[in-house]
């Protein structure tokens, strides 16, 4: 058995700007004197960019000193740092395998989408020229919930005309997988740190992705249904 699409997150997953947001929010803990490493950088994969300012201000005990508009500004301000690092991005920010990956599902007739919760992701797939291997793009524009919400990818199972559980959802985050989850889709985890919901196949890099091992971890799943 065959899944009919498969919907990839952006970030962390096509392509590894997770190094530029971690990069862009250094860059304002510095000019703040707050603390920011690699394992506060962790807990901001897949969420969105005023909750993830939210929590590196709790995780340095200064949530309470900023207004709503100072926050809204400092966000911003990380976005334009962002900004500057993916325009310098070249098919080398594209993950091992990807491409290669994409050419399979393309060549077996299988539909491709991406559920980004990222305000950048059309850039990103523009400046990595990509845009065109993908047959429908939810991005934040289109949604009101963030992940771990479902809305974002049973959007994009609808948009290109299937069921929850045809699909397959390639995440590399938490709240992600919890996504795919519980839009009743088949969940494909990419050196997920797991706290709650597994994903159905775990694999340790994008390099892994192999479409007949999916196919027989989907079929078995499909037929536990
Ligand atoms: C997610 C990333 O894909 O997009 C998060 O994993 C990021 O780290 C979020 O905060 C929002 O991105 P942007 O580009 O809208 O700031
Ligand atoms: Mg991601």
């Amino acid at each position: 058995m065959q899944p009919k699409a498969f919907i990839f997150d952006l970030d962390g997953v096509l392509t590894s700007t997770d190094k530029y947001h971690f990069l862009a929010w250094k860059q304002l803990a510095d000019r703040l004197g707050l603390d920011f490493t690699e394992t506060v950088n962790e807990k901001l994969k897949g969420v969105d960019r005023l909750t993830s300012l939210e929590i590196i201000l709790a995780h340095n005990g200064v949530s309470d000193k900023f207004s709503d508009s100072e926050k809204a500004a400092l966000a911003n301000e990380k976005n334009e740092y962002y900004k500057t690092l993916i325009l310098k991005m070249t098919k080398a920010d594209i993950l091992p395998g990807i491409e290669n990956f994409l050419a399979v599902l393309r060549e077996k007739g299988i539909k491709t989408g991406v559920a980004s919760v990222s305000k950048n992701a059309d850039t990103v797939l523009s400046v990595l020229n990509i845009k065109n291997r993908f047959d429908y793009i939810a991005d934040a524009a289109k949604v009101t919930k963030p992940k771990p919400d479902p809305e974002i990818f049973a959007l994009c199972a609808s948009e290109l005309g299937f069921e929850g559980n045809d699909c397959v959802g390639v995440e590399d985050a938490q709240s992600g997988i919890e996504a795919i989850t519980a839009a009743g889709m088949f969940s494909v985890g990419i050196g997920v740190e797991v706290t709650s919901v597994h994903p159905r196949l775990e694999l340790g890099s994008t390099a892994e992705l192999d479409f007949e091992k999916i196919c027989e971890a989907y079929t078995a799943w499909r037929n536990s249904q």
